[in-house]
């Protein structure tokens, strides 16, 4: 694993555009996220040539289904090499256990993280769904569940990081998306944090898409983010 606390959400309709960006840039620099967009678009060998190229690889396909599908799309993840896989917490408890029984938990080496509230959802969102919980609390609800079944942590946004970290401790991994440097706009992402926060608040892997992807030099963007939190980490 490198050393990367960035991981690019490739976000790209094609195999093409998407190496595009990825031939720009050393495996050291970042981490690749390989999402619903590109997996359906180019199927599995996208992420073997990623892992081929010498990147960690975060799957995030976020599954969500009963448990035996849950587990052997978790084997078949496993297969392809990724860094990183996800599925939702909202599952249940059995999901769960059934994808821990998939990835078995050695260390770094497959990361098994479950998504808790989408960085997109609000808490009128929330209440929308006749959830009576906040984000917040929604989050650590889930994060329990997941920390329960033995997985490596969550994906949550920036907001619910320094509770988490108090509540499930330094080994317990955190990854944030819903980022956005101070001057770029949110998009369709609501609890967002700019790098340096996310980082500060204990954050350990920064999930950025559009800002890098859709700026005009995504190389020199990506590059200021990585200093903007070096800057916070010296
Ligand atoms: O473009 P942007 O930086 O908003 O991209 C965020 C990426 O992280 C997208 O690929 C999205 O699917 C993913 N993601 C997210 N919220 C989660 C889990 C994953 O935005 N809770």
């Amino acid at each position: 694993m490198n050393d990367s606390r960035i991981i690019v959400a490739l976000d790209y309709p094609t195999k093409s555009l998407a190496m595009e960006f990825v031939d720009k840039v050393d495996p050291g620099l970042c981490k690749l996220k390989v999402g619903k967009q590109l997996f359906t678009g180019c199927g599995p060998d996208i992420v073997e040539s990623l892992v081929n190229k010498g990147f960690d690889v975060f799957l995030d396909l976020k599954f969500h289904d009963i448990p035996n599908t849950v587990y052997e799309a978790c084997k078949s993840a496993v297969n392809l090499g990724v860094w990183m896989l996800n599925i939702h917490a909202i599952g249940g408890k059995e999901m769960l256990c059934a994808a821990r029984q998939a990835v078995p938990a050695d260390g770094s080496k497959h990361l098994l993280i479950a998504v808790t509230v989408l960085t997109s959802t609000s808490d009128q969102d929330l209440k929308d769904f006749g959830i009576s919980y906040s984000a917040v609390d929604m989050v650590m609800k889930l994060a329990q569940m997941t920390a329960d079944a033995g997985l490596d942590g969550v994906v949550c946004s920036a907001h619910e990081t320094v509770q988490l970290r108090q509540t499930f401790g330094k080994e317990f991994y955190l990854i944030t998306p819903g980022i956005r440097p101070a001057d770029i706009n949110a998009d369709d992402q609501k609890r967002i944090k700019t790098p340096s926060e996310a980082i500060l608040s204990g954050s350990n892997f920064l999930v950025i898409g559009r800002p890098v992807t859709q700026s005009n030099d995504p190389v020199a963007t990506l590059i200021a983010i990585k200093d903007e939190i070096e800057s916070v980490l010296n």
